[in-house]
């Protein structure tokens, strides 16, 4: 069988397969913590479960609905929107797709040419480069600094006169990190300067920590938001990550053409995962607000320790989402290794503990940690990986470094 060009440029998701690797360790008998994945662990709240159950019960979601999804879960999309950004779209200008995922990729394929350049800071989600090389365009990347954020000076020395496209995620995964209004504003004016369309991917707008604030790219001004394609769901606010529900609000016109491609390739999300948003975005937040405050108490439980293993640097505290993301090039050296590719197998083989190299981000040399595990299972892990790391500086002291076997 030959296989087409396109699929052959594209790799497996880093994530998923460092997530898979852990999780059949843990059927063999093995116990690792899974620090790789990226969702939430705890279960769907119970009145969105108990609306999905309801709407079966009353044989709502036996049938095919818009491709672009119910009018009624648009139109409670349309009021989260309202009441979290203030901002009004207009049901017309919201589709529903199977997960934020979903969104991304149609997005990319409604906005990008064969050649055309989509910006994309490094470092960033593993999906978007390989969503935009399937739409046939060319991932550019933008350089952060210490804090993980581009700027206008960064996005100056990344810009060519192709560039269509740029993707901001705040909070953003793998980092953590949360642009404030002053630079949201600065990036847009610089979008709209030279006429780049901005995706906002706020699938962790609600997960901020530490008064820290969210603020959405559409939010800063009319002028910005025109030129803003706004991405959204439910997967990580509502641990929602099984039911494949997301959203894109825009232009009307940008709708329909996203609209024709789902109507021709994923056909509608799941009919009943519909019934389960629309309890989501209408519910009283309450659900989230707790899950929001038992994230925050773990980042600032391990954040303090994680800081201490010897080898792992983090010059910001992050903010926002459930990732740390370590710099570990001191820890690679102490190790004996070569890159973090070989510390993250390191870490799975000896010290049990399930991690991503940062590499699948467009940053060798540091780590992504997941916090969505429990207390318990975060202080083991962070416990191992600092019982694994501290040998080396024991074998240091003793003089030679080398790697345990045991
Ligand atoms: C930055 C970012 N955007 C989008 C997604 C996709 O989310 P979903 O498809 O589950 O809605 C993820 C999931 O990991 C993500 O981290």
């Amino acid at each position: 069988m030959k296989f087409s060009d396109r699929a052959m440029q594209v790799t497996p998701s880093a994530t998923v397969k460092v997530s898979n690797t852990a999780k059949a360790m843990i059927r063999k008998g093995i116990e690792v913590i899974n620090l790789g994945i990226g969702e939430p662990d705890f279960k769907t709240p119970k009145v969105i479960a108990d609306a999905a159950i309801k709407a079966i019960q009353d044989g709502k979601t036996s049938f095919y609905t818009p491709a672009s999804g119910l009018p009624q879960l648009k139109e409670a999309i349309a009021e989260r929107i309202k009441k979290d950004c203030g901002v009004i779209y207009p049901v017309d200008q919201i589709s529903v797709t199977n997960g934020a995922k979903m969104a991304l990729y149609v997005l990319m394929q409604v906005l990008v040419d064969q050649g055309s350049e989509v910006l994309l800071p490094r470092p960033s989600w593993v999906s978007y480069k390989q969503q935009v090389l399937l739409a046939g365009g060319k991932p550019v990347v933008v350089e952060t600094g210490d804090d993980f954020k581009i700027t206008t000076k960064t996005l100056d020395d990344a810009v060519s006169r192709d560039a269509k496209v740029l993707v901001i995620n705040s909070p953003q995964n793998p980092t953590g990190t949360v642009y404030s209004r002053d630079e949201l504003e600065a990036i847009g004016k610089w979008a709209v300067l030279h006429n780049v369309t901005l995706i906002a991917d706020d699938i962790y707008g609600k997960l901020m920590y530490n008064q820290n604030q969210f603020v959405s790219l559409i939010q800063i001004s009319d002028e910005i938001a025109a030129s803003t394609v706004l991405v959204n769901g439910v997967s990580k606010a509502y641990s929602m990550t099984g039911w494949r529900i997301g959203y894109v609000a825009g232009a009307p016109e940008l709708i329909s053409k996203v609209n024709a491609i789902l109507s021709h390739s994923t056909g509608n999300p799941a009919t009943v995962s519909q019934y389960a948003a629309i309890a989501a975005f209408e519910s009283d937040q309450t659900e989230v607000e707790s899950m929001r405050v038992a994230f925050e108490e773990r980042l600032n439980t391990i954040y303090p320790l994680v800081q201490k293993i010897p080898g792992f640097k983090m010059a910001v505290k992050p903010q926002g989402a459930f990732y740390l993301f370590p710099n570990v090039q001191e820890a690679i050296k102490l190790a004996g290794v070569n890159t973090s590719g070989e510390l993250v197998d390191l870490l799975l083989d000896k010290a049990h503990v399930a991690v991503v190299d940062g590499d699948a981000f467009g940053m060798p040399g540091y780590l992504r940690l997941s916090y969505a595990a429990s207390l318990k299972d975060l202080l083991t892990a962070v416990d191992r990986i600092t019982k694994f790391m501290n040998q080396f500086l024991k074998k240091q002291v003793s003089g030679g470094i080398g790697i345990e076997t045991n």
